[in-house]
């Protein structure tokens, strides 16, 4: 018989399987250990009993480590209540690997401990529940894109040319040339369009952004799509259809996986709901609270929400100084003790997180309330502005100052560019950037001037405007910003296995 995987499990109810895989946690009480094996594909709960298994493999059952490799036979009962809905009660084990003193343990850890345990720590649940995700949603944009007719193509990482503005570039050396890793590979994806229609490219891109935002990578995943014969207002009902199909798949696909995250789904649900697309203009004006969404005011709203944290933050302490009481009493069951340490470090973390958000609300209202007309959006702005939507918005019609050289000018108001930028609920904000481009070879010519670049690196783009341009748009969705949205993580180092990030490198 060849071995079964936990994920499949659900088809083997009543039968004998043999797996293998890791020691996740364990415990034992008289004459039974419990152990939760992991094998990638899923959990579940292996039930070693002693009368079963005899005391020299009992034995081995019960000297099983964290982390331990281990190969077992056993009969599946279904069981609601355990984690994975099965159980697995063991009639052979055999220890395959012996693991000793696993650095993360059940107790709490620092973020930098674990980002230096990051090929460890990537064992953990909510790890693999979020690299699962990750993983439907690529699935989910080539299925998308295959569906209608794009062809897959890839863009060069090493480039000669700045497309998202010189700040942000990573220089090498290519031959004794200088080159740049690629930022996007929409330039590209450009001429790709020209020749194929429809096209998207799924690569690596970099940004050298000295940031520490909970949102900035030094290297993502973009997916980057670009279509001939398109104009904003087809772009933007693309982006919709296309973000409405990728959460719908996770959604349909990774319920256990939300669920091990403490991913409340009902945000989510909400994509199947109509984008509310707004021009820059309009967004500036709720942005400063002068213009109200259902009869709110974004500001006002916040406001509120100050004084709920403030009240929130009175509840967590009284709840932590309940909760350090009751451990101090003497004479706690194992049980107890583990229960109320739990609640104590989820308590905490609230704490933590409600103090950082009184802490950053009163700036970020203040920043809002005085936006200048014309300036980009900070983190802030855009938390602000999304604060009363449910969906993901779109805000079109960019002041072309802020934006890349290559977006298209409106020809009826040519102070504003045709970009889009969709902006994720939750406070999540920007997760993709896009817009028709520019097809109008004099105002491209007179961009790139204006925005110092090398006319020389660009000669081959210009070709595309003298040889059958069409309108033609296209957008760029960070795969790490999407995933930390779906999962609902306050960081995108999570969402990704190996991050890339200003002051990391390793491992
Ligand atoms: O808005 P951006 O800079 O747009 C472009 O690069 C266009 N050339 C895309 C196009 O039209 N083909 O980047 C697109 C998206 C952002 O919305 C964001 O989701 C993600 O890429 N992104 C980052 N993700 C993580 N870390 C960073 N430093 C990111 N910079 C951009
Ligand atoms: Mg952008």
């Amino acid at each position: 018989m060849k071995t079964q995987t936990i994920g499949d499990l659900s088809r083997w109810v009543g039968q004998t399987v043999e797996l293998q895989g890791w020691v996740m946690a364990r415990r034992s009480s008289k004459d039974l250990v419990f152990l939760v094996m992991r094998d990638g594909s899923g959990l579940c709960q292996c039930v070693a009993d002693r009368s079963t298994l005899g005391d020299a493999m009992y034995q081995e059952a019960e000297d099983l480590t964290q982390e331990s490799a281990f190969w077992c036979r056993g009969e599946v009962v279904a069981d609601p209540r355990q984690i994975g809905g099965h159980e697995v009660r063991l009639s052979e084990i055999r220890t395959l690997h012996l693991s000793k003193d696993f650095p993360i343990t059940p107790k709490e850890h620092g973020v930098d401990f674990l980002m230096d345990h990051r090929h460890l720590w990537l064992r953990s649940k909510r790890q693999w529940a979020i690299m699962r995700i990750r993983n439907t949603l690529i699935m989910a944009i080539h299925g998308f894109f295959q569906d209608r007719g794009f062809v897959q193509m890839d863009a060069p990482i090493f480039t000669d040319n700045a497309c998202e503005g010189t700040s942000t570039l990573f220089a090498t050396d290519f031959y004794g040339h200088p080159a740049y890793l690629s930022q996007s590979g929409q330039l590209y994806g450009e001429a790709m369009a020209m020749a194929m229609g429809k096209i998207y490219t799924f690569g690596p891109t970099f940004r050298a952004e000295k940031s520490k935002t909970r949102r900035h990578l030094s290297e993502f995943w973009m997916i980057e799509p670009e279509m001939a014969f398109c104009d904003l207002k087809q772009n933007m009902d693309l982006i919709e259809e296309f973000l409405r199909s990728v959460v719908g798949a996770v959604l349909e696909k990774n319920r256990l996986e939300l669920e091990l995250i403490e991913r409340p789904i009902e945000p989510l649900q909400k994509v199947t709901q109509a984008f509310e697309r707004i021009p820059y203009e309009e967004a500036v004006q709720i942005i400063r609270g002068e213009r109200l969404v259902n009869g709110q005011s974004a500001l006002d709203v916040l406001r509120d929400d100050l004084a709920q944290v403030r009240l929130s933050i009175e509840e967590t302490r009284a709840e932590i100084s309940d909760r350090e009481a009751k451990l101090a009493q003497p004479g706690l069951k194992k049980g107890e003790i583990g229960h109320h340490q739990a609640q104590l470090q989820a308590a905490r973390q609230r704490l933590d997180q409600a103090e950082e958000q009184v802490r950053n609300l009163p700036q970020w209202i203040e920043s809002a309330a005085n936006f200048q007309a014309g300036n980009d959006f900070g983190g802030s702005d855009e938390t602000v502005l999304t604060r009363l939507f449910e969906t993901p918005i779109m805000v079109f019609n960019w002041p072309h100052e802020i934006k890349a050289f290559y977006m298209k000018r409106d020809e009826n108001d040519p102070r504003w560019a045709k970009g889009v930028d969709v902006l994720a609920p939750e406070g999540y904000g920007e997760i993709v950037g896009g817009g028709e481009r520019e097809t109008n070879l004099e105002w491209l010519v007179d961009k790139i001037h204006e925005h110092q670049l090398p006319m020389e690196a660009f000669e081959w783009y210009l070709d595309l405007r003298r040889y059958g341009s069409v309108p033609h748009s296209g957008f760029g969705l960070g795969l790490e910003r999407l995933v930390a949205w779906v999962c609902k993580l306050p960081h995108v180092r999570e969402t990704i296995p190996f991050p890339r990030m200003y002051g990391r490198i390793a491992p």
